[in-house]
């Protein structure tokens, strides 16, 4: 009895041990790799496009949650969901400021004229904007406040991770669409978010159904 109590904490504390190293990992490689220099020709657009890699990913790997705790027994891959949302947004901000920080230096006359060129911009500035209700939303107290219709907030999650997809896929120097240049990346981003969207919405179709 005492064991059956103890080992679900045991079982929570290093899975989340586990999701923390995770999340850590491309900061430190991406620490390790500008201490090396081998970012030489252009440190900050490397760390930028690093980070949006990074950001990218979590976002993926945190939709992915919800459809695998619909697998019997696999309801604690649940709890993975909120801190790997909040490394998503971790690495957006990175992304975000070292873009606008750093390589412009928050100057916002270049900056307006950026975004005026690159349509880009748009879409990912749409997406961080997600993130980062969601990130402020994310408090336990809040959810709790929030009920229903904190469930409902989150499913705009899925815009962001759009939004997000589509700046990717507009960055690459390649056309998705035409399955030319260098697009595996939004590629398999694209497939990946296919495949947990297209999940989401057949059971939605399916409930609704019986
Ligand atoms: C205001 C918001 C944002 C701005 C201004 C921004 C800016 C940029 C810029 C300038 C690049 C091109 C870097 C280069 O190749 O020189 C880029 C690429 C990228 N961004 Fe963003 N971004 C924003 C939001 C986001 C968000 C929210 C995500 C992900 C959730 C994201 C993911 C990416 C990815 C994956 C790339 C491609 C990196 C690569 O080439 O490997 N961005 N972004």
């Amino acid at each position: 009895m005492a064991q059956g109590l103890i080992y679900p904490t045991r079982a929570k504390r290093w899975q989340s041990v586990i999701v923390h190293v995770l999340g850590l990992i491309p900061l430190l490689v991406l620490g390790i790799n500008l201490a090396r220099g081998m970012y030489w020709v252009n440190p900050v657009q490397a760390a930028i496009q690093r980070s949006g890699d990074a950001a990218v990913l979590f976002l993926l790997a945190s939709l992915t949650c919800t459809p695998l705790t619909w697998k019997r027994d696999w309801a604690w891959i649940g709890r993975w969901r909120r801190p790997l949302g909040l490394f998503a947004f971790g690495y957006a901000l990175l992304h975000v400021s070292l873009y606008a920080g750093v390589d412009y230096g928050l100057n916002w006359a270049w900056l307006s004229a950026e975004f005026g060129e690159k349509p880009y911009l748009w879409f990912g500035a749409g997406a961080f904007l997600i993130l980062f209700l969601m990130a402020l939303s994310s408090p336990r107290w809040i959810q709790r406040r929030l009920g229903k219709t904190w469930k409902h907030l989150h499913r705009w999650v899925y815009l962001g991770a759009l939004l997000a997809l589509v700046h990717l896929g507009l960055v690459v120097k390649g056309d998705p669409l035409q399955l030319r240049g260098d697009i595996w990346k939004p590629l398999l981003i694209g497939v990946g978010m296919g495949v947990v969207l297209g999940a989401r919405l057949l059971r939605g179709v399916i409930r609704k159904l019986q």
